[in-house]
């Protein structure tokens, strides 16, 4: 799990509402209620409000007759899903990507890391900004597996739960951790970085959470994840790219490692939700469009240096420019995921009005991020667009140059 941007900046929570809920509450009860506090709405009005804005929709999907499918669907999660991820005994480790100071002994080692020093120095500052955006949202994997067990009817009970959706949340965290482990200790031997300032944006990413609509719905939640596990495997494999390109072998490896880990748990999340769209179409495409009308805001938009209070905005930025992750790739993933799922063939027989609506909002919707996409570009050729630049606490304040939507 990782990346960036979007087309705009995302809204942060005007303030945060804790609450408790067991699978067959009916009321939702707020523990500690900010906003409660300061419009004096009611404690569900402002549970409602924090969690999926002012509509119901997505709360139906929280009935026990769609949550059901879930317990239906355990023996095929077993067969199809589980079996995607990799034990420890054969996933790669960090220590079979970096120096490896027990078999090297001290004079090897040396060696090792001024070969990373080196080879680190000529990425240009773009690329690294990337980089540690990219670890910094990686490192926040506390606040994803949380997020997954938010999911209803597929959350891990006890914490050590034996069912296959349990154990794939586990195996799934268990895989991501090595993501940024990897990364951070890179980056840490590359000498190029301010560790301490990357550090406390993890602290402050960790400790502001994210933003997930729905956040409670499994059929949203998994149509999240399928989208984000792409939209990783694209930054990380960009960053491979571009790596190479300035022959830092080392770190081609590591991000290439990552890329392919991303696609696999792509596969494993895209499968889940093209299950859905079998089971129950009109409920599967009703949850595509609700994320996609809200747009799918990554997971790390909450981050925060203590200096940039657009941190976010400007690291999406340089990806967008350092071709690291764009726009388009936004639009060619949900390109994607249409035909993945079969959206377009969806027949109208089997769909709700409602449905119906939702399958021509998303197909059409490619199209017009196509115009916008379009509209942009022949904006910024006839007319010369200021440089702009923002410095990044990262890189010990140098700037780089940005292109804001
Ligand atoms: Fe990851
Ligand atoms: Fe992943």
């Amino acid at each position: 799990m990782a990346a960036l941007l979007l087309l705009k900046q995302p809204c942060r929570p005007a303030a945060r509402t804790w609450t408790t809920r067991t699978r067959n509450d009916t009321a939702l009860q707020p523990v500690t209620s900010i906003t409660y506090l300061r419009t004096g709405r009611s404690a569900a009005g402002a549970v409602k409000l924090e969690e999926g804005g002012t509509d119901d929709e997505w709360l139906a999907y929280l009935e026990p007759a769609k949550l059901e499918v879930f317990d239906q669907l355990e023996p095929w999660a077993e067969a199809n899903v589980v079996p995607l991820l990799k034990p420890a005994e054969v996933a790669w480790q960090p220590s079979d990507l970096l120096p490896d100071p027990a078999s090297l002994g001290a004079d090897g080692f040396h060696a090792a890391c001024c070969d990373i020093r080196a080879r680190a120095a000529c990425l240009p500052d773009a690329h690294l900004v990337c980089l540690v955006g990219n670890m910094v949202t990686e490192e926040a994997l506390p606040s994803y597996q949380s997020m997954a067990n938010r999911f209803e009817a597929v959350h891990d009970l006890t914490g050590s739960s034996g069912t296959a959706w349990a154990r794939w949340t586990r195996g799934w965290s268990a895989e991501e951790n090595r993501h940024g482990d990897v990364l951070n200790r890179y980056l840490f031997l590359s000498g190029r970085v301010d560790m301490p300032q990357v550090e406390r944006t993890i602290h402050n990413l960790i400790n502001s959470g994210m933003v997930l609509k729905a956040a409670r719905s499994p059929y949203h939640g998994f149509i999240y994840v399928a989208f984000q596990e792409r939209a990783t495997s694209i930054s990380h494999g960009n960053m491979a790219r571009r790596a190479k390109e300035h022959g830092d072998l080392a770190l081609a490896r590591i991000c290439g490692a990552i890329a392919a880990d991303e696609k696999r748990h792509e596969l494993a999340y895209t499968r889940i939700v093209g299950k859905l769209f079998e089971v129950d179409p009109d409920g599967a495409v009703r949850a595509l469009a609700y994320m996609m009308r809200r747009r799918i805001v990554m997971p790390a938009s909450l981050m925060n240096d203590g200096r940039d209070g657009d941190l976010f905005a400007h690291y999406g930025a340089v990806a967008q420019q350092a071709g690291i992750y764009t726009a388009s790739d936004y639009r060619s993933i949900l390109e994607h995921l249409i035909k993945q799922w079969g959206v377009e063939e969806l027949a109208a027989a089997g769909l709700s009005d409602e449905g119906r609506r939702a399958r021509d909002y998303v197909c059409a919707l490619p199209q017009k991020i196509r115009m916008l996409e379009e509209k942009a570009h022949q904006r910024s050729a006839q007319k010369a667009q200021p440089i702009k630049s923002a410095s990044f606490s990262w890189i010990f304040d140098r700037p780089v140059r940005i292109t804001m939507a």
